[in-house]
């Protein structure tokens, strides 16, 4: 969507995967979906480094709103647990977020209610909530589809961008629509959805599990012949929340999402407590080189350039000043694996390049295209690589 928002990956954080529908605050205060949440969170993004690094957005997702709308037809906070979970509105907490240089986004669903039964935004509410929204001062929709058909989402999804547009506030536009779609051309069109929405959900929830990440990976790599061209700057392939800092994942798998995602030039939305998170995911969702493959300006997706070599993927991505970066990925549950290849063999013919690892953060020896080498990657791991040609390298120090 040509709305001049999100030329790279959004970055920041959204509640659903680990905050879900809990409502109970008076028994579950610590984990429930309320003001006093987000706020937290805002803090968090803002006096613990995230801010910094790009995480900006905090999300709000389902079971923030009312069961009914209020009087005049608009969505509105629970008013009888608004004293509770909203007590100055959302209006309220949109200022709090962004008296921390921080952006509010919003959830809601393109059909009669939400997944988890709240009401949703059918076709003759789409200019009352799009107004709505831009009037407490959202940055960011996240538009769901449960309860809703076809036909509804064929016309309402780009009515809502019409909508979202037509306020003189800047939205960036979440679409799930593919998702409920299949995710796969003929039924999803993904040069109209470039046209409408900034990212998009193309494949089923994540949960906390390893199992939960490999299945989107191999999706999205399945597929990635109809999905990777459809990126790029303002409009993203959006493979779902990190999990990252919550229960599902060891540290090597934490570093297979974070690599991945930034391979895929995916939507950084973490989802996990941040008031509690650890320091070793901590450092691997701050990771800046990481970061930086992910939020490069070119804005190309990268692609699996071999599958399963002894149970190794590589994985590539072209970035700005010559620059590439590479995945070895194991889906292997043995040991480290000694993987073998050379630059060239992954078609890198620009004679000698510099290498940093990401991870180990440390510059590795010059590297010939023809030179063979060997990574070792843990199982479920990943050895992730920043590759520049020398040649480029010594021309820009030298100018
Ligand atoms: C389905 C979406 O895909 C999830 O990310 C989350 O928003 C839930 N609905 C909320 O009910």
């Amino acid at each position: 969507l040509d709305n001049g928002l999100m030329r790279t990956p959004p970055m920041g954080w959204l509640a659903w995967e680990r905050f879900r529908c809990d409502i109970d605050c008076d028994n579950d205060p610590q984990n429930c979906i309320n003001e006093v949440l987000f706020r937290d969170m805002a803090d968090r993004l803002a006096e613990d480094g995230w801010r910094e690094l790009g995480y900006v957005y905090v999300n709000i997702d389902d079971c923030w709103s009312s069961k009914t709308r209020d009087a005049k037809g608009r969505l509105q906070p629970d008013p009888k647990r608004q004293v509770l979970k909203f007590p100055g509105g959302i209006a309220k907490l949109a200022r709090y977020v962004h008296d921390r240089g921080l952006k509010l986004g919003i959830y809601g669903d393109m059909g009669t209610y939400t997944c988890a039964g709240y009401p949703g935004t059918t076709l003759d509410t789409i200019e009352t909530d799009a107004q709505t929204f831009a009037e407490w001062g959202i940055d960011m929709l996240k538009l769901d589809g449960c309860f809703s058909n076809s036909s509804v989402q064929e016309q309402g999804y780009p009515l809502m961008s019409k909508a979202l547009n037509a306020t003189d506030r800047p939205i960036g536009y979440s679409c799930s629509w593919p998702c409920y779609q299949g995710g796969l051309p003929p039924k999803v069109n993904y040069t109209i959805l470039g046209e409408i929405c900034n990212l998009w959900r193309n494949y089923g929830d994540i949960e906390d599990s390893w199992d939960s990440v490999l299945s989107i990976v191999d999706w999205f790599t399945d597929h990635q012949d109809i999905i990777q061209p459809a990126a790029g700057p303002g409009h993203w392939n959006d493979p779902d929340m990190l999990i990252i800092g919550d229960y599902g994942l060891s540290m090597d798998q934490s570093r297979s999402q974070m690599a991945l995602w930034a391979i895929m030039a995916a939507p950084l939305f973490m989802s996990s407590d941040l008031r509690t998170i650890n320091s070793g995911a901590r450092a691997i969702l701050q990771n800046k080189a990481a970061i930086a493959i992910n939020q490069d300006p070119l804005g190309i997706q990268g692609r699996r350039l071999i599958k399963e070599k002894s149970g190794i993927d590589v994985f590539w991505r072209p970035l700005s000043n010559q620059a590439s970066a590479l995945v070895f990925f194991s889906r292997r549950t043995d040991m480290p694996y000694r993987y073998h290849t050379s630059l060239k063999a992954l078609n890198y013919t620009k004679g000698t390049y510099m290498v940093y690892d990401v991870f180990s953060q440390k510059v590795q020896p010059m590297l010939k295209d023809t030179t063979d080498f060997v990574v070792s990657i843990n199982p479920t791991g990943v050895v992730m690589w920043y590759v520049f040609p020398a040649a480029g390298w010594q021309a820009e120090a030298e100018s």
